[in-house]
């Protein structure tokens, strides 16, 4: 294993120790520790901040090597991490501190980026991190992906043997995704059903949100174990909302105020998308707190229902832009007696205070749903 710490890593990067400070605190925001009580963390009594903590945890840990595997997948998730809002922060991470093998970052192609992943394999034995994108297919012996003349299901069953966790990214590799869609042909399988003998995560989504997958990966680097989970194994800190929840349009939903096509004026009007078939209220994931596109926007701000990317056999799953015809429940405000008109002024309050909020951190995308949806 490197002797070296991570801070020594940063340290020879030409970081500063002003900027290792900033670092860490970005960290600590990205795996969502500052909403933790300091005492939790670490096993440290209450004081130290989380970026502290962080620190300290940096500065006497060594990296965390990282083998990035691909299967069948279309590179979405390595695309995503790319054009991440905080490209530096996951460029830091995912390739200053932890990545040894990433097929489509890579320079090294080939057998050459072959052999390079056997070599992390052995230099890193037990202690790696394997993130998987992309399912594994086990039919016909998993002849439907090769990669170096071997079969993606066997490169899996290789490198997870002697990993110290797991970490499927995406639909595709943690419920199967695109490729399981019915029909199936090759017979796709979410990983965690084909490696059930290492502690494994799941970070799902079409594509998963690049800070979720580096503040997953940064969670393990600091605290030496993967994040808490809910029962679909994806960790809770991320997972733990549903899209409806923090839905800005929400105050329409409560108000009974519906689009019904995508052109009517009630779309104009950014109005709830439920009977155009969103699938917010059953869908977890933190698109609305974290958006994409360097928190510009993600699909129910831009005028397009949730599609419930991040759960099991959303493909299949009774299909897309399918009209509901009333909410699953009352609407909260309409049941208090309350008038549809509260909901819309609410609404209208929400998105100017979103708007406050962007102009004042200087980012476009300023006035609820997006000019795109008119
Ligand atoms: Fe919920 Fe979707 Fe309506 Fe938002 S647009 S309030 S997530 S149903
Ligand atoms: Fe996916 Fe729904 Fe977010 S479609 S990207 S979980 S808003």
């Amino acid at each position: 294993m490197d002797e070296k710490t991570v801070y020594d890593h940063l340290r020879e990067s030409g970081f500063s120790r002003r900027d290792f400070m900033k670092f860490c605190g970005l960290l600590s925001g990205m795996m969502g520790l500052e909403f933790l009580p300091a005492a939790k963390l670490l096993g440290a009594a209450a004081g130290p901040s989380a970026a502290e903590l962080v620190a300290g945890a940096l500065k006497s840990k060594p990296r965390v090597p990282v083998i990035w595997l691909e299967l069948q997948d279309c590179a979405g998730c390595t695309e995503a991490v790319s054009r991440s809002q905080s490209p530096s922060l996951v460029n830091l991470v995912l390739n200053k501190i932890t990545v040894d093998y990433q097929e489509t970052l890579m320079a090294a192609a080939g057998f050459q980026a072959e052999a390079a992943r056997r070599e992390a394999m052995a230099r890193y034995k037990g202690q790696y991190v394997l993130v998987v994108e992309g399912s594994p297919s086990v039919d016909a012996d998993g002849v439907f992906c090769v990669i170096g003349g071997k079969s993606g299901l066997d490169i899996l069953r290789e490198t997870a043997a002697d990993a110290a966790a797991v970490i499927a990214v995406g639909n595709c590799a943690a419920f199967g995704g695109l490729p399981k869609a019915k029909p199936n042909p090759t017979g796709a399988r979410a990983v965690s059903e084909i490696i059930a003998d290492k502690p494994i995560i799941n970070i799902p989504g079409c594509p998963a949100i690049p800070e979720v997958t580096t503040g997953t990966i940064a969670h393990f680097l600091i605290m030496g174990a993967l994040p808490a989970t809910d029962g679909l194994k994806r960790p809770v800190t991320f997972y733990g909302h549903t899209i409806h929840d923090h839905c800005l349009r929400r105050p329409f939903y409560d108000a009974g105020k519906f689009v019904e096509r995508f052109d009517d004026k009630e779309a104009r009007a950014g109005y709830c998308l439920y009977k155009m078939g969103c699938k917010g209220p059953t869908t977890y994931n933190a698109c609305p707190s974290l958006k994409w596109e360097k928190g510009l926007s993600y699909p129910v701000q831009s005028g397009h229902p949730c599609l419930g990317c991040s759960e099991p056999d959303f493909w299949d799953g009774g299909g897309f832009y399918k009209g509901q015809s009333a909410p699953v429940e009352q609407p909260t405000i309409a049941a208090a007696g309350i008038s549809a008109g509260v909901g819309v002024a609410l609404g209208a309050v929400l998105a100017g205070a979103n708007s406050v909020k962007k102009r004042k951190a200087g980012k476009p995308g300023a006035s609820g749903p997006d000019e795109s949806a008119k």
